[in-house]
Parts: C-alpha cells; structure tokens; sequence
C-alpha cells in the first residue's frame, strides 16, 4: 500500500502545531499501525529529519500509552483495539490518514503526537487504591466470598488501561468514564468498602480540578474505548457520589 499521512506536528505545549503530508510506500496490510509510522521515522531519519514523536509502549494492548486520534477516532476505524493493535488491512491502497494526538486541555501536547496524560495519574492517586496491611498477616483470598457477578463486574471495570479515548471522544473531554472505571472496581468489592466515601469524593473533585469536562450522556466514550468499559461504570460512580455526599 502506498499512503498520504497528514500528520500534526507541533514542537512542544507552546508552540502552534499544523498538519504536514508525508507519503509512506510499501505499507503491508498485517503490520500494526505503529510499525506504519516507524517505516516513517525510518524515513525520515534516513533524510536527516525529525523522527514524528509518538507515545507506545507494551505494543499489545496493555499500557494504553499509544493514543493517536487516527481520521477523527480515537484509536482509529476498528473496535475494542488500541492504536498498537490496529491492522494496516483497515486501510486501502491509496489512502489519506489524518493523524492527531488525543485533544483535550487536560492532555497538553509534549511533542507532536504525544500528550501529557499524567492528569489521569493525580485522579488515580487521590484515590484510586485500598490501603491493606499486607506485612505477612493477610488472610486467605477465599475468605471473603464475592459473588461471581460483582466479580465479573469489578473485573470488567479493572480492565480500563488508562489510555485516554474516552476524553479524546468525548465533545466535553469528559473523564467520566475512565474515573468510573477506578471507582466501580472497588466500588462492586467488600475490600473497598472501607474507604469508599473519600474515594469517590477524592477522585471526582480531582477529575474536576484537572480541567475534564462534565458528561451529558452521548455515549461516544463507551463506543470508542478499547477495553469496551461500559456506560454503566458513570451510572455506579454518580450514585456512589451521591451517597458519599450525603453521609456526615
Ligand atoms: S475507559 Fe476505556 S477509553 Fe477510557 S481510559 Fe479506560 S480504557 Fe481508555
Ligand atoms: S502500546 Fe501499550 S496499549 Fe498500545
């Protein structure tokens, strides 16, 4: 496949960014969308220039570093996979593929394609743990029955990777989903009971401090985030707030 990439290119957070066109040649259809652009880079580096920055990792699925917004989706055209994951057979020959970082002022841009999503870290720090004394008295996991359903669901919610696409789809940059995903997973198990309260108060007013917006219910997020983590993550975190608010 031979392909035209319009690329965003922005030197850092204060420079103005724009779009420039590339074309890449020879593009086979089994490699992942991240291998397209090291064929770029190569290029590139061959020429002498600047190598396009972008985000990656575990190439598998599992850190959701790679966040590139691929001809207006997150993630591009394909379902329930990560940038790492997608296949150039998505794409024909011939093609043009516009691609951006992930748009919010709560991911300022670093480089190019690379945002600083460490926004999502202070959420997850403000609360998103359990405090268990794990100095040799811990008793047996099987002491504490969970019935298979609340299991399934806490795991369900355990499995968003932190990538970001659910602010990148969302018109309002809302974090919703991602912050009730780190709430539902402890929310559905006897071992988050105990901080609760602060927690889903914590992270909600963290989410609000680092510039996210607020959800209106369009559903864009649940459509584009690869781990499929569901709308009713955001139904269970705004009951939990509201029970924690008004508890004291
Ligand atoms: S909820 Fe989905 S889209 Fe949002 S950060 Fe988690 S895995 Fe990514
Ligand atoms: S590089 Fe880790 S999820 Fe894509």
């Amino acid at each position: 496949m031979n392909l035209t990439l319009k690329i965003w290119r922005q030197k850092d957070a204060k420079s103005q960014g724009k779009i420039v066109d590339y074309q890449v040649k020879g593009i086979e259809g089994d490699m992942s969308f991240l291998e397209m652009l090291d064929v770029l880079n190569e290029q590139l580096i061959n020429k002498g220039e600047d190598p396009v920055v972008f985000d990656h990792d575990c190439r598998e699925g599992i850190c959701g570093a790679c966040s590139l917004q691929i001809n207006g989706e997150p993630h591009g055209p394909d379902r329930l996979v990560t940038t790492c994951q997608l296949h150039m057979r998505k794409f024909k020959d011939g093609d043009t593929i516009y691609i951006e970082p992930f748009r919010a002022k709560a991911f300022p841009v670093v480089k190019d394609l690379m945002v600083d999503r460490s926004s999502f870290e202070r959420i997850q720090q403000s609360g998103g743990y359990i405090s268990v004394n794990t100095s040799g008295n811990t008793q047996d996991a099987n002491a504490i029955p969970i019935p298979k359903k609340d299991a399934d669901e806490a795991m369900d919610a355990a499995t968003c990777i932190g990538c970001g696409a659910c602010v990148a789809a969302c018109k309002n940059a809302s974090a919703m989903l991602f912050t009730s995903a780190k709430v539902s997973q402890f929310a559905l198990l006897p071992q988050g009971q105990v901080e609760a309260t602060e927690r889903v108060l914590a992270m909600v007013n963290q989410m609000d401090e680092e510039g996210f917006g607020n959800c209106t219910n369009t559903g864009a997020c649940e459509i584009e985030c690869p781990k499929g983590i569901s709308l009713e993550n955001i139904a269970r975190m705004n009951r939990e707030y509201l029970k924690a608010s008004t508890k004291g």
